[in-house]
């Protein structure tokens, strides 16, 4: 196994200026320099011959890359697409769903900011209704499944949204619990699973949801943006793309049976003109991981303990945090989040006050970035200020105490 931490960053992560301290993996991800260099490359390979590129090499890439990662999410090519995003492949899913007047989508409060947003898209120009899914972490994965099925006993939901990884705070979701009680229900299950490929192992044929889409920009390696959609066989006709592009095909039309095996290609090889950059390194994200970092294992292996540690440097800068972790310690990953002390900062700060947080949340990213170089993210959850830090192979324990500093810096010159 290498030497992960900072030795690692100085031979695989170089584009890194020396004083950039970045401990916030889990918002846009960073891929290694030899992955950055492939990326370039692949675009110089476009621009020198756009016409070959697109119509000749372009679907080879694309087959390749599909055809590279599906075993690493236990399925077949023929279930996945790819496309730039999370945020695309769930309005894709749910533009799809054709929802009507009164059908009810699930999800709960700590669904990602701009997911929660299609939803609401729906609601207001179609009558959707949403159902949320009360829960203020830490809880167990127990508690949080009984909270899914009170809803779907009193509820005739259709749909249920919720992630494999929360945003805010970054902790795991028991998914596959939650995907077999939408079977029980019958009810459609979505799963963000943004945070997903490359930080939670995923087996979709065994978990068997109905769609799924993995950023691959976030924890793979691979530069933005890149992520996969993988559609249930039984919704291979049903699935479009958005926006809907001359790849469209009608979900009754009649294909050859080639097609119809590969119609998520068809759809979604070309939704429009793109740049495939990205996806021409899924192969050297995968030789990345496999040969340099030496596997998922050793990977994972490193990141959580190193988030787990993250938490003793939080505890020592703030004796009175708390982590968010539950009994059975199932929601700890690479990422570590904790409830800052807001208390020892103001006394009169109301976490619930909407302008208030919103003021707070900005002034600490801006004040972070310009005079630390780092960023910890914080946001609202439970009437509670949560903050959260992200684990890789480029970090060692250092950088917490540096971001704790960075962050602490924040919330002293917002509250004097
Ligand atoms: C849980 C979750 N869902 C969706 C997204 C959106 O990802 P993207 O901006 O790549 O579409 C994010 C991004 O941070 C996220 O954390």
């Amino acid at each position: 196994m290498p030497q992960f931490g900072k030795e690692f960053r100085k031979q695989h992560f170089f584009q890194l200026p020396d004083h950039v301290v970045p401990v916030n993996n889990g918002s846009y991800g960073l891929p290694p320099k030899e992955i950055i260099d492939r990326f370039h490359a692949a675009f110089d390979e476009d621009v020198a011959f756009p016409d070959g590129f697109l119509r000749v090499r372009q679907p080879v890439h694309y087959k390749e890359a599909v055809r590279r990662v599906a075993p690493i999410l236990h399925t077949a090519p023929e279930n996945l697409a790819l496309l730039e995003n999370a945020t695309t492949g769930l309005n894709a899913v749910f533009h799809s769903l054709n929802l009507r007047k009164g059908d009810i989508v699930a999800l709960p409060v700590t669904t990602y900011g701009a997911c929660q947003k299609i939803v609401q898209f729906y609601h207001d120009y179609r009558g959707v209704e949403l159902q949320l899914v009360e829960v203020a972490y830490p809880v167990s994965d127990a508690e949080l499944v009984a909270k899914f099925r009170k809803v779907f006993e009193t509820h005739k939901v259709k749909v249920a949204l919720f992630d494999t990884v929360v945003s805010m705070p970054g902790v795991k979701v028991p998914w596959e619990q939650l995907v077999a009680l939408c079977k029980n229900f019958g009810v459609i299950s979505v799963v963000d699973a943004a945070h997903g490929i490359g930080l939670v192992p995923l087996d979709l044929d065994k978990a068997k949801p109905d769609f799924l889409c993995t950023n691959l920009h976030k924890w793979f390696y691979v530069p933005r943006g890149c992520a996969l959609l993988y559609v249930d066989p039984q919704y291979h006709r049903t699935i479009q793309s958005l926006p809907v592009a001359e790849s469209y095909v009608a979900p009754d039309a009649e294909l050859p049976g080639d097609d119809e095996n590969n119609i998520l290609y068809r759809k979604f090889l070309w939704t429009g003109s793109r740049n495939f950059a990205p996806l021409m390194c899924v192969s050297a994200a995968i030789k990345f991981r496999e040969e340099t970092c030496g596997g998922d294992e050793a990977i994972l292996n490193y990141c959580y303990k190193l988030a787990r540690e993250a938490g003793e440097v939080v505890k020592s800068k703030w004796p009175g945090a708390q982590i968010v972790e539950n009994e059975e310690g199932t929601l700890s990953n690479a990422m570590l989040s904790f409830f800052v002390p807001i208390e020892e900062y103001s006394n009169t700060f109301d976490a619930t006050d909407r302008d208030a947080l919103a003021r707070l949340v900005t002034f600490n990213s801006d004040w972070q970035l310009a005079h630390k170089h780092t960023f910890i993210p914080i946001a609202g959850h439970a009437g509670k200020i949560v903050a959260r830090v992200s684990a890789n192979v480029f970090n060692e324990l250092d950088d917490y105490r540096y971001a704790c500093d960075a962050l602490d810096g924040a919330l002293k010159a917002f509250f004097q």
